[in-house]
């Protein structure tokens, strides 16, 4: 090979890399020029040592250009190809997004802030009481005394000697007439807690909502008309209430409201055990001692309370036949609401 083939070579290696297409036609380019084993230039190179002495320096020289003048135009060629080649499948800007799963309110929480709005409509204000509580608030200013069988300590989770974890709502009671003159109109929602062996009815924690209103002249005929006013804004106009005396160591006299059962509308079912009706709260006008306990004048004021499981009203609303299905954080359930 001589140093006159060298230019035209170069003309064509040039134009083959021009025309390479892609990507892969410039490889098969490069492997035919540069190549290890059998690269046209590569064998030039071998050469080298073969030609004339007095050739041999131009000769390796116009080698080395032409390498070098390859080695570049292949580098650019394939820039070039590389920044037009599309990348991966073209994205469908037609399609709709992914939606992010939402959140939502936890049934307890629903059935409390439908609650508290029903309430607020007649001027309840929400209060907060403590769920770490002393035997005052949860017994001895509610008039339940030391022998009562609420206060046995296995029905209780005492933290240490007169602290325990409240086991009722009324404790707010307590704790907002101590501190407030009257007249006072409040409710409170929490949690509880209670030692019971957890079932499909029983959780040994579980969420109430307490009622309180004191001022003068209030009477059980208010009492009748909030509660059932509550009754037909929670679960429907078409339920009908009924009161039965009962008894509770805080209020005189007591009751407990039923409601005509949700699922048969009163006929008798295996939901209301046939009767018709279904226990939804307890309730009764304001223990004189409670009043005196707490420094209000029984003779001033009067009042009444009421206490409801906040649990059981969303189950009877929303039809759920377990207790533990609001605790167990199974999403399944959850996203029914
Ligand atoms: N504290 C009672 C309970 O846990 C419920 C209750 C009954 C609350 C009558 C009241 C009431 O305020 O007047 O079962």
């Amino acid at each position: 090979m001589g140093l006159e083939e060298i230019g035209p070579l170069r003309e064509r290696a040039l134009s083959l890399i021009r025309a390479a297409k892609d990507l892969a036609a410039l490889e098969a380019v490069r492997v035919e020029w540069l190549g290890r084993k059998a690269g046209r230039i590569t064998a030039l190179l071998k050469s080298i040592p073969t030609v004339a002495a007095d050739e041999r320096a131009r000769f390796g020289q116009a080698v080395n250009d032409l390498k070098s003048a390859v080695t570049e135009h292949l580098a650019a060629r394939r820039a070039a190809l590389e920044a037009a080649a599309p990348r991966g499948p073209m994205a469908d800007v037609t399609m709709p997004g992914r939606r992010p799963p939402l959140g939502r309110l936890h049934p307890i929480t629903r059935a409390t802030r439908e609650m508290v709005e029903i309430f607020g409509r007649l001027g309840f204000e929400v209060v907060e009481g403590l769920e770490v509580e002393d035997e005052w608030h949860n017994f001895v200013g509610l008039n339940i005394p030391p022998e009562h069988p609420a206060r046995d300590p296995l029905d209780n989770y005492y933290l240490k000697d007169r602290v325990l974890l409240r086991t009722q709502t009324s404790t707010v009671q307590v704790r907002v007439m101590e501190k407030r003159k009257p007249p006072v109109r409040i409710i409170a929602p929490g949690r509880v807690y209670r030692p019971d062996t957890v079932d499909a009815s029983h959780s040994n924690m579980f969420h109430q909502l307490e009622g309180l209103w004191v001022e003068q002249g209030v009477t059980f005929a208010d009492l009748k008309g909030v509660l059932a006013m509550f009754a037909r804004a929670f679960f429907g106009p078409q339920v009908r209430t009924r009161f039965q005396p009962s008894y509770f160591p805080f209020t005189e006299p007591s009751a407990e409201m039923y409601v005509s059962c949700l699922l048969c509308g009163g006929e008798g079912c295996p939901a209301c055990k046939r009767k018709g009706w279904m226990e939804i709260l307890g309730c009764g006008m304001v223990d004189p001692n409670v009043f005196e306990a707490v420094g209000y004048d029984p003779d001033q004021v009067t009042g009444f309370a009421f206490g409801m499981g906040i649990d059981r009203q969303a189950m009877l609303k929303y039809a759920i036949h377990d207790i533990r299905l609001f605790f167990e954080n199974d999403v399944r359930f959850l996203r029914q609401f």
